[in-house]
């Protein structure tokens, strides 16, 4: 999918990604869609398994998957989620270099950069 979209028209492709989630285990569907610069955008959906902590949030899905398809830190624009990105998730958030990460959170619809997400983050600047 293409073209230029709102902030409400991504989330609403993250509803609507959602319906994919594999989450037997905790039945709490996720979906997250990504808009990369060049207009494009990727989803992802959250996949348990029976071994409960090998299961992927749909973030790092949607942005696993644009890495695979050539994409790289930098390249992204906003990332909308269905839910409050876990802590994990909000590293990811971080490196991927997303301006911007819209989400639902108690009924609320909420905007915030990664760094607002995750203040006094881990960088890679801090490896040796
Ligand atoms: N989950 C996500 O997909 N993203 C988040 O940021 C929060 C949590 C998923 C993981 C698990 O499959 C389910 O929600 C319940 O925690």
């Amino acid at each position: 999918m293409s073209g230029v979209l709102s902030d409400l028209e991504l989330l609403a492709l993250a509803d609507a990604a959602s319906k994919r989630a594999y989450a037997p285990y905790s039945e709490f569907h996720v979906g997250c869609a990504v808009l990369a610069r060049d207009g494009r955008v990727v989803e992802g959906v959250n996949v348990e398994n029976a071994a409960y902590p090998l299961g992927v949030c749909a973030e790092r899905t949607a942005f696993a998957r644009a890495v695979s398809e050539g994409y790289r830190p930098g390249d992204f624009v906003i990332a909308a989620i269905t839910a409050s990105p876990c802590g994990g998730c909000r590293q990811w958030l971080l490196e991927m270099g997303v301006e911007r990460v819209v989400f639902r959170n108690g009924g609320r619809v909420v905007t915030m950069s990664p760094s607002e997400l995750l203040p006094e983050s881990f960088e890679a600047a801090d490896l040796p």
